[in-house]
Formats: structure tokens, C-alpha cells, sequence
């Protein structure tokens, strides 16, 4: 859980556009309602941990964001406008980056390969290799990586967050602006996990909003501004981390709400 500047941030919100709101999405597969109704609200430079127990809706939430689903219903708004994401490609051009479980590197290219992939610099008609290897040393050093080696080692050497780190490093280069994390610890040692959120961190830092989705509440305290409670599909609320604990979270995770007391209130 965070500091001043979450506090600030939370002071900004009340005047400024989230950068991304859903406003009562639905997403059924087949008789399952995944999504119901769902409003929720993320703002630049904000990380905002997405809870719920499973099956409660979350991966679909990211997915429907994401361009892997269209939502049944409700409203899609970016800056403050409506928008129809209707693959990955348009969440892409929107500034979105989506790290699933199983990231979506090149095993058996370099990480220099890995972060240029499919976008690849060019001078006089050739791969700009010492262009890309510079900005890659760049990038992971300004993300504060210093365990990789080298940058010319193939991923599929690196240890779990490592690979975060290169996906990390990839979507930077994008000029993303909100970075969506699928249980990003969850395979992970003590070491690597620090490094994760320490990335999570700088990254919402330099503005870019975060969502992540975790079942580790002690990696979302550390981390996250704001908690979102998804149960059985629906948004219980978003809560400042500051108004929750471990208990607290727990009990919406699990019920839905805080037994007899309306003492978090929930922004929705
Ligand atoms: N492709 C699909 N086809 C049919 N049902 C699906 C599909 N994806 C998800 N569901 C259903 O939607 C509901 C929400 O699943 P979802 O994967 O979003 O949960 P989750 O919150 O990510 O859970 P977990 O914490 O286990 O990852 C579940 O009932 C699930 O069975
Ligand atoms: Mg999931």
C-alpha cells in the first residue's frame, strides 16, 4: 500500500477523466453470466489490484478490455470517449498492453528480438540492431533492471520474472499507457516478486495506469492505490487501499461485503 503520492492521486481523481471506465458491461458465455453490470474506473499513474475469489469474473474483465471478447453490453470510454474495442489490435493502437499468465514472448529469440518484435528499426533497408540493443539496455535499466545478463540471451533462458521484465520493457517501448497484469507473481520467488512490483511501481510512476490482478493480498497492499471486489460477477466496489486490510478484503472477496458495516465506501 502506498504513500503521499497515492493520496495525491486520490485528491486528482474526483476532477480528472479516468482513462478507461466501464459503464454496466455484461459478458455471458453461453447460461453464465461472467460480467454483470460492471462500472469500473482506472486513472493515469494509478495501480488498481482487481481481487476476486475464482471464477468471480476477472480474467473475463481483462479480456473484454483487451479485445478478446465484446462485452454484451454497456459502455467502453477512453479519455472520456466512447470506444468499441473489438480485438486485440484496437486495444493496442489505444495504448493498452495485456500480460497474460503465459506471456506472449519468443522463447527462442534474444530479448532485444523479443522487445522489437514486429517493429523492428530499419536503416538503409536493415535491421537497426545496435539502434534496438541500445534502447533496450536503456529501457531495462530505466526499469531498474540489473539481474539479465545479457540482453542477447534467448528468453526462454530467463527465470519467470525476468520475462516480466522483457514484457515489461516491450510494452514501455509501445508507449503504453495502461498495462494489464494478469496474475504476475503467482510463479514466482521472493526476489523476482519484489522485482515485479518494483516494475509495477516505476511504471506508474512515469503515468502509465496499471491494472493488476492478483490473489496474493500481500502483493496487492504492497502495490496497490486502489482495490477493485469483483464477486460472482459483479463489481462490489472500489475501495482506496488505504480503507481495506487483509481481513476486510478477504470478507468482500469471499461475501461480497463487510458484514453490517457500510464503512468503505466503495467507488464505482
Ligand atoms: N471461454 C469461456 N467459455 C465459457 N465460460 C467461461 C469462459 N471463460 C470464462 N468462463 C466462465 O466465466 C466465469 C468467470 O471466469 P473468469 O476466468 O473470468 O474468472 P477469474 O475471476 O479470472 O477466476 P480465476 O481467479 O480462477 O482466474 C466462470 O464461471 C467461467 O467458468
Ligand atoms: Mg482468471
Amino acid at each position: 500500500m502506498s504513500t503521499s503520492s497515492a493520496e495525491a492521486r486520490s485528491q486528482d481523481r474526483a476532477s480528472a477523466t479516468p482513462l478507461l471506465r466501464l459503464s454496466k458491461v455484461d459478458k455471458h458465455f453461453g447460461p453464465v453470466q461472467a460480467l454483470t453490470g460492471v462500472d469500473l474506473a482506472i486513472y493515469p499513474g494509478e495501480v488498481l489490484a482487481l481481487v476476486g475469489d475464482n471464477g468471480a469474473g476477472k480474467s473475463t474483465m481483462i479480456k473484454t478490455i483487451s479485445g478478446i471478447w465484446a462485452p454484451d453490453g454497456g459502455q467502453v470510454y477512453w479519455d472520456g470517449k466512447e470506444v468499441h474495442v473489438r480485438n486485440p489490435r484496437d486495444a493496442s493502437a489505444l495504448g493498452i498492453a495485456t500480460m497474460y499468465q503465459d506471456l506472449a514472448l519468443c522463447d527462442n529469440l534474444d530479448i532485444v528480438q523479443n522487445m522489437f518484435l514486429g517493429r523492428e528499426p530499419r536503416r538503409f533497408g536493415l535491421l537497426d540492431e545496435t539502434a534496438m540493443e541500445i534502447a533496450a539496455r536503456k529501457t531495462l535499466s530505466d526499469l531498474s533492471v540489473t539481474t539479465v545478463r545479457s540482453i542477447r540471451q534467448p528468453v526462454g533462458s530467463l527465470s519467470g520474472g525476468q520475462r516480466q521484465a522483457v514484457a515489461v520493457a516491450r510494452a514501455v517501448l509501445e508507449d503504453v499507457r495502461l498495462v494489464i497484469m494478469d496474475e504476475p507473481t503467482a510463479a514466482l520467488g521472493v526476489s523476482q516478486t519484489a522485482m515485479v512490483l518494483n516494475l509495477v511501481k516505476t511504471l506508474s510512476d512515469s503515468g502509465v495506469a496499471v491494472l493488476i490482478i492478483s490473489h496474493n493480498l500481500v502483493d496487492v497492499f504492497k502495490v496497490a492505490d486502489h482495490i477493485a471486489v469483483l464477486y460472482l460477477g459483479q463489481l462490489v466496489g472500489t475501495y482506496p487501499a488505504g480503507e481495506l486490510d487483509t481481513q476486510r478484503a478477504v470478507e468482500l472477496i469471499t461475501t461480497g461485503a463487510l458484514g453490517g458495516s457500510s464503512a468503505a465506501e466503495g467507488r464505482k
